[in-house]
């Protein structure tokens, strides 16, 4: 049977290529707009879950920024050494999200798990407490994930389970499936992790695809709930 990582493995050569040789659609033109106003802001590392080649890194490395790209395909994280030709600022983990956050003992001022990781992992809602937890007080994290709703409206097949999640298929050889939610079913995530949605990243646009940049979530009288 075909791992996850081999899944990505496979398809790593053309989506690096996508993704660093060709000009991005406009919803991931917005996602690394939305990014790159985070590169220069605050000091420490930041963390890129589910990185693959690691393009939407690019502008942190830029700005001289440390970054950790984290991601189960060893063929995506080669790519993204190569685009990085070794750089002193890059660190490489080829780990699950999830057991990264486990094992992590240090906050991130700034998290992306950018291109629908949490569609991609066995538990979404622990994912996005783990990021929570990371966070600290004070960071930022940009997530995309798949709004089932928009998949229906354009009329991609997917299958609706009962609690409403929409599993489309991406490929069907070597296997890869994405799961998709309501607005409602991510909002009420958000509150459980205690996250508050500061932007929608380019809600207009023609995507099956959400944006998302949160904070740890703040009382009317400044604390924070969940620190
Ligand atoms: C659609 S690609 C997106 C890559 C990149 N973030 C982008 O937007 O171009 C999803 C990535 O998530 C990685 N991935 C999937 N499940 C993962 C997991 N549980 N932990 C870490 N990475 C994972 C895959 O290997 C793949 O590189």
């Amino acid at each position: 049977m075909t791992s996850k990582a081999e899944s990505f493995d496979a398809v790593a050569d053309a989506h690096d290529h996508a993704r660093w040789d060709l000009p991005p659609a406009r919803f991931d033109a917005a996602v690394l707009a939305a990014l790159s106003r985070f590169a220069g802001r605050g000091g420490g590392p930041a963390l890129f879950l589910g990185s693959g080649s690691g393009r939407e890194a690019a502008a942190f490395v830029r700005a001289g920024r440390q970054v950790v790209l984290v991601d189960i395909s060893a063929r995506m994280l080669s790519l993204a050494k190569a685009r990085y030709h070794d750089s002193p600022l890059v660190d490489y983990r080829r780990q699950s999200a999830t057991e990264f956050l486990d094992d992590a003992d240090a906050d991130y001022p700034f998290i992306s798990a950018v291109g629908e990781l949490l569609g991609y992992v066995r538990d979404h809602a622990a994912l996005l407490t783990r990021i929570r937890t990371r966070l600290g007080d004070s960071g930022t994290c940009v997530f995309t994930w798949v709004d089932a709703h928009r998949l229906a409206q354009r009329g991609l097949p997917a299958q609706v389970c009962a609690d409403g999640t929409a599993i489309f298929t991406e490929r069907d050889e070597p296997p890869l499936r994405i799961r998709g939610w309501s607005q409602a079913h991510m909002h009420a995530l958000l509150g459980t992790a205690g996250l508050d949605l500061v932007e929608e990243i380019a809600p207009e646009a023609v995507s099956p695809r959400r944006g998302w940049t949160v904070t740890p979530s703040r009382t009317s009288d400044g604390s924070n709930p969940a620190g």
